[in-house]
């Protein structure tokens, strides 16, 4: 059976005190929600906030509540001043690198072949990969949405499947990023769906089936319990709506 998970993408934002407010409101609310092994929760704080959030985890919920980074670099070491190497990442305990977030791609231009060498750092040190696709409004209205996730899927697709198994794929529209507007339960789906159709090809049916998929742009307690009740909705990637723990919280339960 597949995972599903509850991720929460902070961006820059928070700081020390916040971030521990908020990871032990969460931690505390967990205590008390069902959760079986095949769900994780993820908080994905700022680089230098991880080692805080990982040590704030409760041991009763290690295996359930997991960190991830937002980043990694695409070389092993060596001279690149302010960056951080998947090693590194590795070295802190860290469980998740996200990676392909459209904002990256945007604002540090990341394209599909530098993905690929951050992606393959990743896993070659042990870190589980998120990794986000999604199409802009242009896009979708000039009817390329699937071209263009399918071409953003070949950063990953030459993975071997064992490294495929440790991806999990993020759909992402960037119209729906921060914007309050979601994608509806059927877009979501209609796109989970045709990116499971395009792992069982590249790999294998079984795959595909194991592979999780989330949805990210939007999602709020109001809509997230529509959203993750589609078939190819494994779950979902939060920003704004997972930096206030009775928000993230209430995503969760809309997941158990
Ligand atoms: P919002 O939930 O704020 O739209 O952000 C989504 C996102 O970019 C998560 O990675």
């Amino acid at each position: 059976m597949r995972k599903k998970i509850v991720a929460g993408n902070w961006k820059m934002n928070l700081n020390a005190e916040e971030a521990s407010n908020l990871v032990n409101g969460v931690c505390t609310a967990l205590e008390n929600i069902k959760l079986d092994e095949s769900i994780h929760i993820v908080f994905g704080p700022p680089a230098p906030y991880l080692p805080l959030v990982k040590s704030m985890i409760p041991s009763i919920l290690t295996e359930t509540a997991l960190v991830a980074a937002q980043n990694c670099h695409s070389e092993p070491k060596g001279a690149y001043t302010g960056e951080v190497a998947a090693s590194m990442l590795s070295d802190i305990a860290c469980d998740y690198v996200i990676l392909g977030h459209s904002e990256r791609r945007k604002y540090f231009k990341e394209d599909n072949e530098l993905l690929n060498k951050k992606v393959q750092q990743a896993l070659a040190n042990d870190l589980e990969v998120i990794f986000c696709c999604g199409e802009s409004l242009e896009q979708r209205n000039a009817g390329v949405l699937f071209d263009v996730v399918k071409d953003q899927l070949t950063a990953i697709f030459d993975l071997s499947e064992e490294d495929f198994k440790k991806v999990v794929i993020a759909y992402e529209p960037v119209w729906a990023i921060g914007t309050g507007v979601t994608a509806s339960p059927e877009q979501a789906q209609e796109m989970h769906a045709y990116i499971r159709k395009l792992i069982a090809e590249q790999y294998s049916e079984a795959i595909a089936e194991n592979t999780t998929i989330l949805y990210g742009g939007s999602v709020k307690p109001a809509n997230a319990v529509e959203l993750f009740a589609n078939a190819d909705v494994d779950g979902g990637l939060v920003g704004g709506a997972s930096l206030k723990d009775a928000d993230f919280v209430d995503i969760i339960k809309a997941i158990v």
